[in-house]
């Protein structure tokens, strides 16, 4: 643990990767899809001679490069920031064992950019045929980056064994094709497709909702009913690819939406439930806005309507990509690698291949910690433990906090422990880590939740620390750092 912790009030880290990462998903898919939209519409325009369609797509085409060339590329930086911040450890090893297919994707992306930019400017400039080609030649740029990129993403969910036997050995690379094409990645691709095709639709209707119906009504009509057909291979196909989806992901996990977490609270919906109900009424909604208003009354769908429609797939995509992060706790790389960073692959130890876990239980968490001040750390391994030192013991409390329970919890706000352990007293809180340290096999805190690693006294410093916050009024817990004894 010897990356800084990055404390997000409120929301916690995570949320701040999610956040950005939603919207990001609406827009990166959208460049994908909506490359395909342009250049099949140009090419369906060309051979039906449909010379009005020359007035939309280049208005079309710059809302499409504006959207995608800022706002898309610059969230997608933004989840570099964030995941760099939230999760070092993870964001290394991923560099580490992908650095070749990054180089390659972003290869891509300059391919992609350029031709996005050369396809703008060009309308009604070079010969039509040379400029349906930059059309296609974007598209398939750009389906390239989604190729890429899905391998990586897939990797984190479903490692697969060939690379999983590696890990940490020094040797990933060499399984480098077996983690990219793991178990998940065709289905996912599948997924992928479909909602980049779904949002080239539900982007395209914001534009063509505001071309003007007392002006151009056919025009209006053609773009509006052309654009909701790009939602229907979505509809029809997602819960079959979402079933061979479901099929490629080990039990484990899956364990994960069966058990639902709802561990507060009894009687309320599951989680899988909750994101299921969201993203089918959202996907229902759309469905009923998109046939009853914009299909079969183009010349009545307003931008307002245009944008309701981008809320929902909003929330649809907000919920299916919560859903697929849910699938993966308690860990970031499944089977490697813990939401907190702590490996559950053997690492070496003085010679000895054992994993992160038992290194912390036998050597202490904080020993090798270079936050830890000096003295506090090895407190364990002394006989006159400075255990009275009661700010030293919650200033470690307090770094076993930041350490292993913050890239999931936050004090006050979201998976708030305040409010998770407000009937616990220290002795009840005791129990509870103690169990989390050693948790029974069929504890369902084994499903989401990361053993609780370090030595008996760590155990304890954690407990007091926990204990103190609950007893301390919110607004000086809130920046988490403000602990006696800390610098
Ligand atoms: C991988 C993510 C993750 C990590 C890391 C994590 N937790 Fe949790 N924890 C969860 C989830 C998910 C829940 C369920 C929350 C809910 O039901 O609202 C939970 C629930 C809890 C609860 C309530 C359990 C109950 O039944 O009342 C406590 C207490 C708790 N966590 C403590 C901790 C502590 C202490 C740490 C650090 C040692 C920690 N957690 C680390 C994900 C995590």
């Amino acid at each position: 643990m010897n990356y800084p912790v990055w404390i997000v009030p409120h929301i916690g880290s995570g949320w701040v990767i999610g956040l950005i990462a939603i919207f990001h998903i609406m827009i990166s898919h959208f460049a994908i899809g909506g490359g395909l939209y342009l250049a099949m519409a140009e090419w369906r325009a060309l051979r039906t001679g449909r010379r009005d369609w020359f007035e939309f797509l280049p208005r079309h085409s710059k809302f499409f490069l504006i959207l995608t060339g800022v706002y898309g590329a610059v969230s997608g930086v933004g989840i570099w920031f964030a995941i760099g911040l939230a999760a070092p450890e993870a964001t290394s090893t991923l560099i580490h064992n992908f650095v070749f297919a990054w180089a390659i994707e972003w290869l891509f992306f300059l391919v992609e950019l350029t031709s996005a930019a050369v396809y703008y400017y060009t309308w009604n400039r070079i010969p039509d045929e040379l400029h349906l080609k930059v059309g296609w030649f974007y598209a398939v740029a750009a389906f390239f980056t989604l190729f890429i990129i899905n391998g990586i993403l897939a990797f984190m969910l479903t490692p697969g064994d060939a690379w999983l036997a590696v890990a940490g050995s020094g040797q990933e690379a060499s399984r480098f094709f077996q983690a990219f094409f793991n178990p998940t990645y065709w289905p996912s691709l599948a997924l992928r497709i479909l909602v980049c095709v779904a949002l080239a639709g539900v982007w395209a209707l914001v534009t063509g909702s505001r071309i003007d119906e007392t002006k151009q009504p056919e025009l209006k009509a053609d773009v509006i009913r052309w654009s909701v057909r790009w939602l229907v291979p979505a509809f029809f196909l997602m819960p079959i690819c979402t079933l061979w989806y479901l099929a490629c992901v080990p039990d484990s996990q899956l364990e994960l939406l069966r058990l639902g977490i709802s561990t507060v609270g009894p009687g309320s919906f599951s989680h899988v439930t909750r994101a299921v109900l969201v993203s089918t009424m959202a996907s229902a909604t759309i469905l009923a806005v998109a046939y009853l208003v914009a299909y079969r009354k183009p010349l009545d769908f307003s931008f307002g309507y245009a944008c309701a429609i981008v809320f929902l797939a909003f929330a649809a995509t907000a919920s299916g990509e919560h859903t697929r992060e849910m699938l993966r706790k308690p860990y970031v790389i499944v089977g490697h690698m813990y939401s907190n960073a702590i490996r559950a692959t053997p690492v070496l130890v003085r010679g000895q291949r054992i994993s992160e876990v038992e290194r912390f239980n036998r050597f202490g968490y904080l020993r090798d910690s270079i936050w830890a001040r000096e003295g506090h750390d090895r407190a364990s391994e002394t006989s006159q433990s400075p255990s009275n030192d009661s700010a030293s013991t919650l200033a470690r409390g307090e770094l076993i906090y930041r350490g292993q329970c913050a890239a999931c919890h936050t004090l006050n706000g979201y998976r708030g422990l305040r409010r998770l352990m407000r009937e616990r007293d220290l002795t009840a809180i005791r129990n509870i880590l103690t169990m989390l340290h050693d948790p029974p096999e069929e504890s369902p805190y084994r499903a989401f939740m990361p053993p609780l690693v370090g030595t008996d006294d760590e155990i304890d410093a954690l407990a007091l620390y926990l204990d103190s916050i609950l007893h301390k009024d919110s607004s000086q817990t809130q920046s988490g750092g403000k602990i006696a004894g800390r610098h």
